[in-house]
């Protein structure tokens, strides 16, 4: 079996994880870097987290430019991998239409034309938000007719960076149709490792932590119905590797969403109870909350972005295609609750210590 991947966004959080997982099992990846002087520091990075850099190289590339910035040489090293996993995103609040569609959209395209090129197989991460049919029919996303959709007026829903994504999904699938390989990963919003708790800030559960801390979480979002699903960073990249590597994936997606996550309030007191800070008990309904941060000036006086919003629903998933997954490769779920609890102590003692 050729074991030789590429990986775009191998520096993020999620990245990370996966180079120190995918190397830990005798895969060896070609990480595509935008600055390939921060290689050394990705290697040790790999290292700490358990992985073996030694099976780690680099290219330099850029999911902006034509055929990813790739020079010649670069192109004969990723002509020999043989799945190519496309984990890179610019990911920001508050970004056009144009910003998020240069890298996320176009960049995913430029990708998955690279895996069609070399006759790889590609491993796309996409988002839990694409598995609620209810949420992309209220956002005006035509599920039947992608090409139907209005994107602009997507856009201007739920933001750039989830429209870029939702976008980025169905022009990825039309790129592939028929022609290759393709398998999705949908992961809920991440936590830090089950273990060790290591997450980077920035994260949207970093924030969610970090409001808590500077008790600038003043009532919970939502009623007692909505919750925030979660996936820790270990078990994710170990559902990511399992996917790529499984013929029956070819053609299918897996959607990787701990249903044991608690609810938003339940979240919110663990949060609390491992921070060692007085959570808020009172709820503040949506509708009041959104028409409060449509306000001019408010989001920013009270650091909340009206987009993030949109990752706390009602909406509960079918797991079913999911654990069968996890059966017939001997997994289980690890304890969320644990993770939770894990990744809001590292937080705390590594960048909030002085808060
Ligand atoms: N984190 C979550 O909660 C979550 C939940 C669901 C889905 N996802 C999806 O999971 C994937 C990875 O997320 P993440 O949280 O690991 O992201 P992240 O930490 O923000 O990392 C983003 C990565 O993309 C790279 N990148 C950005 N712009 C680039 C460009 N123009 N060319 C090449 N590389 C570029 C960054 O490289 P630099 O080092 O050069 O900046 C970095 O390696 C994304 O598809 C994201 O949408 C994440």
């Amino acid at each position: 079996m050729n074991t030789f991947c590429l990986v775009t966004g191998g520096s993020g959080f999620i990245g990370q994880h996966l180079l120190a997982n995918l190397s830990s099992h005798g895969y060896s990846a070609v990480v595509l870097m935008r600055r390939i002087s921060e290689f050394p520091l990705l290697c040790q990075r790999v290292r700490e987290l358990g992985g073996n850099d030694r099976m780690l190289s680099v290219v330099q590339g850029d999911l902006s430019l034509p055929d990813l910035g790739l020079d010649a040489a670069a192109q004969r090293q990723v002509a020999g991998c043989a799945t190519l996993f496309h984990l890179g995103v610019q990911f920001a609040w508050g970004l056009s239409l144009a910003q998020a569609r240069e890298v996320n959209v176009e960049g995913a395209q430029r990708v998955a034309r690279l895996a069609l090129q070399n006759d790889a197989r590609l491993l796309m991460v996409g988002g839990y938000m694409l598995c609620n049919g209810q949420h992309l029919a209220r956002v005006g996303v035509n599920t039947r007719l992608p090409e139907a959709t209005d994107w602009p007026a997507v856009y201007r829903r739920v933001g750039g960076y989830e429209g870029s994504k939702l976008e980025a999904h169905y022009r990825v699938h039309t790129e592939m149709s028929g022609r290759g390989a393709l398998t999705v990963v949908h992961p809920a919003t991440l936590c830090g490792h089950a273990e060790t708790g290591h997450i980077l800030p920035g994260q949207p559960f970093a924030e969610l932590a970090r409001q808590l801390i500077e008790r600038r979480l003043a009532a919970i979002p939502g009623s007692r119905q909505h919750w925030l699903p979660l996936i820790s960073v270990d078990f994710l990249v170990e559902l990511i590797r399992l996917a790529a590597f499984d013929s029956r994936m070819v053609g299918q997606s897996l959607l990787a969403l701990d249903a044991r996550t608690p609810d938003l309030r339940g979240l919110v007191l663990a949060l609390g109870e491992a921070l060692q800070v007085r959570p808020p008990h009172r709820h503040v309904p949506m509708p009041v909350l959104k028409a409060l941060l449509a306000m001019p000036g408010l989001p920013r006086l009270l650091q909340v972005e009206p987009e993030s919003l949109d990752f706390i629903q009602r909406e509960r998933f079918d797991m079913g295609p999911t654990d069968e997954f996890l059966r017939r490769h001997k997994r289980d779920w690890p304890a969320i609750e644990q993770a939770i609890g894990a990744s809001a102590r590292y937080l705390k003692a590594t960048f909030y210590a002085a808060s």
